[in-house]
């Protein structure tokens, strides 16, 4: 793919893509290679990250399939680069997933990297935000999907005023945060009993050797 180079991570060696990714170990490997060197040039990734794409972002992104059903249908808000929607599509082939993103050239990275993976049977980009219920809802996206991840998009309060819209009655809310996810949920008490949510905090370890992530996960 002429994805190799100097910039590029040696994904391939990663000793824990294979048991994570199983058989997608190899598009996962071309995905790393594509933050690495596209995604950098684009500017969607910054060039101190190149050296932990695995670890901080392809790996960690697949602690979000934890509290996810089978062949649940999901969207990811504010997807960024693909982080975590593709990650978790590679490592879940059960799962339908869209990748909600607003910005013109993160939406054009997507489409590019869902092309060039072949994951368009079930992954789709779709352009534009997540609106708070009884805002004007162009997509039509509100009501429909079993599961809403994100990472890195807003604090809890407003990440579940765009979130919990787009859950279907007994949907679940999955968001990829840091350390401080107890306190965030213990602070946004109010605004989970306005959406009929009850929250937990999951400490996921993706892998043998990885530093743990925490999870908020919000339902009915
Ligand atoms: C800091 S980036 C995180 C990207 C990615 N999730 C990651 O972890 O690398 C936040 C992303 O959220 C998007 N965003 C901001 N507000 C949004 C909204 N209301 N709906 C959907 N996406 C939004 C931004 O365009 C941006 O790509």
């Amino acid at each position: 793919m002429g994805l190799s180079g100097p910039d590029a991570p040696d994904a391939a060696a990663h000793p824990a893509a294979a048991s994570v990714f199983g058989d997608e170990a190899g598009r996962a490997d071309v995905y790393a290679r594509l933050l690495a060197t596209k995604g950098t040039e684009w500017g969607l990734m910054g060039p101190r990250e190149v050296d932990r794409i695995w670890d901080r972002h392809v790996l960690n992104s697949v602690a979000v399939g934890e509290a996810i059903p089978a062949s649940a249908r999901v969207v990811d808000v504010g997807s960024g680069a693909g982080l975590p929607g593709i990650p978790l599509a590679l490592a879940r082939p059960d799962l339908h997933v869209s990748l909600l993103e607003p910005l013109l050239r993160r939406a054009t990275f997507l489409t590019e990297v869902v092309a060039e993976l072949g994951l368009g049977d079930r992954v789709v980009v779709v352009r534009g935000r997540a609106v708070p219920a009884g805002d004007n809802d162009p997509l039509g996206h509100h009501d429909r999907y079993d599961a809403v991840t994100s990472r890195a998009v807003a604090p809890l309060p407003r990440l579940l005023g765009w979130s919990a819209p787009l859950l279907r009655e007994h949907g679940t809310i999955v968001a990829l945060k840091g350390a401080s996810a107890p306190d965030e949920v213990a602070a946004a008490a109010a605004d989970l009993k306005r959406h009929r949510l009850t929250a937990s905090v999951a400490s996921v370890t993706t892998h043998e050797g990885a530093d743990p992530t925490w999870l908020v996960v919000a339902s009915r």
